[in-house]
């Protein structure tokens, strides 16, 4: 059987770009847009709500199957996730969640029950997937990889930039704080860690714009997919 769908992998450290990046060249490429950080957060989303440590392994273990999650796409092509028939996408968003999907996304039954949801989508679309694992452990034959990277305080100056831009309160010092952190439990975990994969491109994005990164990136894409 001929190659039926393409998918590209982009993975990096937190505030790096990715999302940013990946949704623009998904519509620019007829792509689906998959954030699996997404996933993730809403996985953390659950366990607050039913009152579960992301660090209670037996807790998690317990409740993993309970999850009714759905990945939906609205007319935008905006990913939704939706929990037990309700929409979190905007709950997700949260410092807490953030630090929560960290810890959550160490524990093993988490990655193996999210593994073939996120296999699943890159089999029946082409996609643009973004994550810390998509080309290590998601998608190892990935058509392309690219790992997106910028210096700590670069990625805490944009996160800060737009959290205030979202009106929400924001100390410099404490995001940079938690960006170091997360840096640091995604990289040294023991199942799936953050890192570049052999066959990736390094791309980093400390000293380029939107549009600079964007066309670096269609640039890279463009040497293994046909646009
Ligand atoms: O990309 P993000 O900030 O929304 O991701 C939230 C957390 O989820 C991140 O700190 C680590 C985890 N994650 C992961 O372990 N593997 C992925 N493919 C995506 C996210």
């Amino acid at each position: 059987m001929g190659k039926q769908f393409y998918s590209v992998a982009i993975d990096g450290p937190a505030g790096a770009g990715k999302s940013t990046m990946a949704r623009i060249l998904a519509r620019e490429l007829g792509f689906v847009y998959v954030d699996t950080g997404a996933i993730y957060r809403s996985v953390a989303y659950f366990l607050a709500l039913m009152g579960i440590s992301p660090k209670d392994t037996d807790g998690v273990t317990r409740l993993i199957d309970e999850i009714n999650l759905q990945i939906t796409y609205d007319e935008t092509g905006a990913q939704r996730m939706i929990l037990n028939g309700l929409d979190i996408s905007g709950e997700i968003r949260t410092p807490e969640i953030s630090k929560g999907a960290s810890l959550a996304s160490a524990q093993k039954v988490v990655r193996s029950f999210l593994l073939e949801m996120q296999r699943e989508v890159a089999r029946r679309h082409n996609v643009i997937m973004d994550g810390r694992d998509i080309g290590t452990v998601v998608l190892p034959k990935a058509d392309v990889k690219i790992y997106l990277t910028a210096s700590a305080e670069i990625r805490a100056e944009r996160r800060y930039a737009e959290m205030l831009e979202k009106g929400q309160k924001a100390d410099f010092k404490q995001v940079l704080q938690e960006i170091v952190q997360r840096d640091q439990q995604d990289m040294t975990r023991a199942i799936a860690p953050l890192k570049m994969a052999a066959d990736a491109v390094k791309l980093d994005t400390s000293d380029l714009d939107i549009a600079q990164s964007v066309a670096q990136m269609k640039d890279i894409i463009a040497r293994s997919i046909p646009l």
